[in-house]
């Protein structure tokens, strides 16, 4: 089995590119194009600048181009930023696209609208490192500027808890997801290994997992004012049948 090299998971760009087919599949383009309509919709967006902090492969920030917004799309791996440029050369949309890691990347007030979305926060051992990316997304919004925030929410996880999960492909591959809640409902601790062409390739990785007040909370020790949750970008309430944790909040 091909072990994962040590250091940061978030920096291994094998797992980007191994896990590629299973968190991006086609379908997950057009869903994207949906949500950037509930999205703007929800926060009653009247701007024209956006952020799509780790942008990935493009699937909000090439959307949102096609609507004639300016967007820069910020994402630390070169793998899916090149995805990410694929697409809006075939759509023939102009993006900033820029490599730079979440805790670094800040323009100050820059910004009327800044996503993070579809589990993007959360990824740092250290509490102090996602309160930096806040600051960082804080310092580049212009005043009155909105925050998107889109996590898998803890009482979420909670109620659909399964400690394995498996999955096939379309290309035939597999992916077995296992998982384990560590440090008293802090943390969540994933292993995926991925299965294909008779090799499996093994993937560890662990994310902070936040419920929607420790998520409120945290935006409001920066500075967000206004921060209200949902549990779908069609607004309903973050309640029993919420699908995600959604964070709205102001400068
Ligand atoms: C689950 S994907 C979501 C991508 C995109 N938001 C979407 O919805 O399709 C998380 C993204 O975060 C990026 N990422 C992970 N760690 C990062 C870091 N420290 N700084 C910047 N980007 C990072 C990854 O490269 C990946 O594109």
């Amino acid at each position: 089995m091909t072990q994962q090299p040590r250091g940061e998971w978030f920096s291994d760009e094998a797992f980007w590119i191994e896990t590629y087919s299973f968190m991006f599949p086609p379908e997950r383009f057009d869903d994207a194009v949906a949500d950037i309509e509930k999205i703007i919709g929800l926060v009653q967006f009247t701007g024209t600048s956006v952020l799509d902090l780790c942008c990935g492969p493009g699937r909000f920030s090439v959307p949102l181009a096609k609507r004639g917004l300016a967007v820069t799309g910020v994402d630390q791996t070169e793998f899916l930023l090149d995805k990410a440029r694929e697409r809006a050369g075939s759509e023939q949309v102009t993006v900033e696209w820029i490599r730079a890691d979440m805790r670094e990347f800040r323009r100050p007030e820059r910004f009327e609208l800044a996503l993070s979305l579809f589990t993007s926060f959360g990824y740092f051992d250290r509490k102090e490192e996602d309160i930096a990316v806040l600051k960082n997304i804080h310092a580049s919004l212009k005043p009155g500027g909105t925050l998107v925030i889109d996590v898998a929410g803890k009482e979420i996880l909670a109620k659909n808890y399964h400690s394995t999960n498996a999955h096939d492909l379309p290309d035939g591959s597999k992916i077995v997801e296992c998982h384990q809640i560590t440090d008293g409902w802090s943390r969540i601790r994933n292993e995926w290994i991925v299965l294909r062409k008779g090799q499996a390739k093994h993937f560890e990785f662990e994310l902070t997992i936040y419920s929607g007040q420790e998520l409120k909370d945290r935006l409001e020790s920066v500075g967000f004012r206004d921060v209200n949750l949902y549990g779908n970008f069609d607004g309903d309430e973050y309640g029993l049948d919420a699908k995600r944790l959604i964070a709205v909040g102001r400068k």
